[in-house]
This record gives structure tokens, C-alpha cells and sequence, in this order.
């Protein structure tokens, strides 16, 4: 839903005030409204890609998500060091596949690479943000891939400084058997020099087996999706007291709304960073794009820190209090999103709101997939 067509939730607090319960505060039909946006849809992880080649596709993916030779060879950025990371680096497979290393101040803080600036998004339900995004540019911070790019604009050349000829190298001499038997041409793998429609194969090639290992990272089965699937008593009375909060007087549900708490547009919140980031409008050049940032998923949030696109916040009670105060009074550009602005709540309003988003982490990622528990204990 877009724009303010959550604001109708709003009208049924100013009558039933500070009503902990959540059963009295929407209507019928809200409800359903409520549920039909939050419920998890059918997504796709083969898109047509018939198994085993589906599955060998993921597996490959899966080894290659750990290999560090894919990362600068310092060929090409001499200053960096010499296959430093690997995708497991900054999205950490225990974590919902974010960076555990970075700290507030210093976001994607392997040491090696600060390439993009950004804190490290999770990876996990991309194939369920593929779904709602649909062809929108919704990937990164700000919304420089769509779903099919992703790795060639983002992960590998910014990330991680790579060439097309460090990922030919790594494949040739470290994963060259799998290669083979996946896409047969041998030529892509072992020619060098090879010439531009060689690499733009071969990245495609490699694009193709992240996509299908990225999409087995599932991670939903929330409390917040038994309590919006009908069983209220999921969430304690507190919890239930934030959603209400979330979904009505604080406007969360305005930008956060959807399967993965997130419109996938590009706001302007008015946080405070250390470099001042022109955000969406530097990929669209765009002056209402100046310091808009995608809204990120709010699924598993409790685990998922440092918050905000440059990690400023540490935890979630810390970003409940940013709203709470109406955001940054500077340190930002662009214009404030109007819907962000002082919001009047009680301590125990704000701790229940927070306690809200707790309970919006879901199962982790099966652990042959590499999720928690992955290796030797995986069952
Ligand atoms: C040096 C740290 C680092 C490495 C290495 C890295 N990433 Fe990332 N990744 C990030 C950061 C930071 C972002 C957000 C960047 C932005 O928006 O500017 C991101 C974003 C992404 C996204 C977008 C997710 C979304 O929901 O929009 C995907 C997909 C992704 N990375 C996959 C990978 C893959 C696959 C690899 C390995 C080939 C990889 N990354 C390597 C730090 C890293
Ligand atoms: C106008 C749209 C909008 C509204 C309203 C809004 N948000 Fe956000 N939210 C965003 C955007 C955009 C970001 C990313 C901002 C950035 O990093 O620059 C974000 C980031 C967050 C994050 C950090 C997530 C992460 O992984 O880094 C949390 C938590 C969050 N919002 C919770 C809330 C809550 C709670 C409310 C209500 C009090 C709320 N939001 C209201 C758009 C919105």
C-alpha cells in the first residue's frame, strides 16, 4: 500500500485511547486489510531452472559465497589487499547473512574494503523481496540493482573490487570441475585474455548461481506471523500494544508495511551520517531523491544490527527513540518525509514498540544452506 492509505487506521484510537488489546482496536475489516498486506506470498526459488540443476546451481553458489580469491587479486585497485573477502565476510551466515564486524562507526568493517559505505544488508528472503519488488530497483540502499544485477553491480565490483578476469581466475584454478558441469563452455572459464562478451558470460554465469543459492535463505515464520495468521495470543499484551502502536499513532506501518515490513521505496528519515550521503538521488541524479534510502525489511531486526544505512544506530530501542524524537534536526540532506515527525508516546509506549519488533525474528536459514548450526551439526 502506498502513500497515506494506512492513515484510516489511525481514526479508531482516537476514541478507544491506550487500549492494550489489540482484538478491539481494528475493525473486521481492518484486519483483513492488515493481513492481507503482511502475509508471506508464494515465491519462487528455481524459476523454472528444473532440478538437480536447480540445486546444483545453489550449491555452487553456496561454496563460491566463501571464496575469497573472487574478491580484488590488487590488479585492478593495487592499494587493496590481495583476495582479502569473500561474500561470507560481510554477510554472516550466523546472522541472517549481515555484517557482525561492523560497529556503528565503521560499517563493513572486515578491514579490507569500505567500497560502498553502506552498512551490509541481510540476505536472506530475497526471493520473497523479489516477489513484491517485481521489477522495481529495490536492491541496496539506494536501489542501484534490480533483482537479476545485483552481484555484478554491487556485490563484486563495489564490494569487493573485482574484475572479470579475478572471477575467471578463481573459477578456473579453485572450482573448475563444478563450473564445467554446470554450463559445459569451457572457453569462458579458460581463455585469458577473453574479450567483453567472454566476461559479460562468464558474470552472468556467476550471477545466475548466486541468485538461485540466495534464494534458499528463507527466514519468516516470525511470532508476528502466528499472531497476524490469527493466533493472538502469540505476542504478550505489550508486544500486541506496540503493533498497535506501529500500525496506528506512530505511522511505522506507512513505509513498513507489506510480507517483509518494507514499502521498497526510498525515504528521506533525516539521519544524521558522517559523510553527508545523497543516497537514491546519487543513482538517479533526481533533486526529491536527494537523501532517500530504500526502506530496509524489518523481518529478524532484533538480530540484524548495527541499523540505518550507514549503521548509526547499535540497537532497536535506539532507533524507536529516533522516531520518537522526529529524527535529526541536521547531518542529513534532502527533505524530512512529513510522516516523521515528533511522536507522543509514554516510556511504556516506547519499550512496547520496541519489544514489537522483537518479535519479527523468524527461523533461520536452513542450515544446509548455511544458515546458524551449518557443517559438521547439521543434521
Ligand atoms: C565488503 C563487504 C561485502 C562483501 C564482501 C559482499 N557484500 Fe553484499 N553487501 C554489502 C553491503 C555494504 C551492501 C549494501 C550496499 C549498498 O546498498 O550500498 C550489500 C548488499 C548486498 C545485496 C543486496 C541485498 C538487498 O536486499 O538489497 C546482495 C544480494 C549482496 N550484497 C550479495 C552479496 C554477494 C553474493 C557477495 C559475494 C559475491 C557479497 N554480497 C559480498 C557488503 C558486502
Ligand atoms: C517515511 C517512511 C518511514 C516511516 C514513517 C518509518 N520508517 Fe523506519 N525506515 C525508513 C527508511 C527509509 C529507513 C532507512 C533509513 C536510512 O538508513 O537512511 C528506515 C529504517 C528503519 C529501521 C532500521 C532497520 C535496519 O535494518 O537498519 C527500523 C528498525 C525502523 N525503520 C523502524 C521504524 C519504526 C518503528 C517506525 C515508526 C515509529 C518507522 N520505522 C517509521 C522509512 C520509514
Amino acid at each position: 500500500m502506498s502513500g497515506s492509505a494506512w492513515l484510516v487506521l489511525v481514526a479508531p484510537l482516537v476514541f478507544g485511547c491506550a487500549e492494550p488489546l489489540v482484538e478491539d482496536s481494528f475493525t473486521p475489516e481492518q484486519w483483513d486489510t492488515l493481513r492481507a498486506s503482511f502475509a508471506v506470498p508464494a515465491y519462487d526459488v528455481c524459476q523454472g531452472v528444473p532440478e538437480p540443476r536447480c540445486t546444483q546451481l545453489a550449491e555452487l553458489g553456496r561454496d563460491l559465497f566463501s571464496e575469497r580469491a573472487l574478491s580484488s587479486d590488487g590488479g585492478h585497485v593495487p592499494e587493496l589487499p590481495y583476495h582479502a573477502v569473500s561474500c561470507a565476510d560481510c554477510h554472516d551466515a550466523g546472522a541472517y547473512y549481515v555484517d557482525t564486524e561492523s560497529t556503528p562507526t565503521t560499517t563493513v568493517s572486515t578491514g579490507a574494503l569500505k567500497a560502498t559505505g553502506h552498512n551490509a544488508l541481510p540476505l536472506v528472503n530475497l526471493a520473497i523481496k523479489d516477489v513484491v519488488a517485481g521489477a522495481r530497483p529495490a536492491y541496496g540502499w539506494t536501489g542501484l540493482a534490480s533483482t537479476a544485477d545485483v552481484v555484478l553491480k554491487l556485490a563484486l565490483p563495489k564490494a569487493m573490487a573485482s574484475t572479470a578476469g579475478t572471477v575467471r581466475e578463481a573459477l578456473r584454478d579453485k572450482h573448475w570441475t563444478a563450473y564445467v558441469a554446470l554450463f559445459g563452455d569451457r572457453t569462458l572459464v579458460r581463455n585469458i585474455p577473453a574479450d567483453a562478451a567472454q566476461d559479460a558470460a562468464l558474470l552472468a554465469n556467476l550471477a545466475a548461481v548466486f541468485d538461485k543459492y540466495e534464494r534458499r535463505l528463507v527466514a519468516v515464520n516470525s511470532r508476528f506471523d502466528q499472531f497476524i495468521g490469527g493466533t493472538e495470543s502469540a505476542l504478550t499484551p505489550e508486544e500486541r500494544h506496540g503493533f498497535q502502536l506501529f500500525a496506528t499513532t506512530a505511522l511505522c506501518i506507512e513505509c513498513h508495511d507489506g510480507p517483509l515490513l518494507t514499502d521498497l521505496e526510498f525515504h528521506v528519515t533525516g539521519i544524521r551520517s558522517e559523510n553527508l550521503d545523497h543516497g537514491r538521488n546519487s543513482i538517479t541524479g533526481d533533486p526529491a531523491d536527494e537523501g532517500a534510502f530504500l526502506t530496509p525489511s524489518l523481518r529478524n531486526v532484533g538480530a540484524t544490527g548495527p541499523y540505518m544505512h550507514a549503521g548509526q544506530f547499535e540497537l532497536v530501542g535506539d532507533v524507536v527513540d529516533f522516531y520518537r524524537r522526529g529524527g535529526d534536526e541536521d547531518g542529513f540532506l534532502g527533505t524530512r518525509d512529513p510522516r516523521i515527525e515528533p511522536i507522543d508516546m509514554t516510556d511504556a509506549d516506547r519499550d512496547d514498540l520496541r519489544d514489537f519488533l522483537l518479535t519479527l525474528t523468524g527461523d533461520e536459514p536452513d542450515c544446509h544452506w548455511g544458515g546458524a548450526g551449518s557443517g559438521s551439526a547439521c543434521p
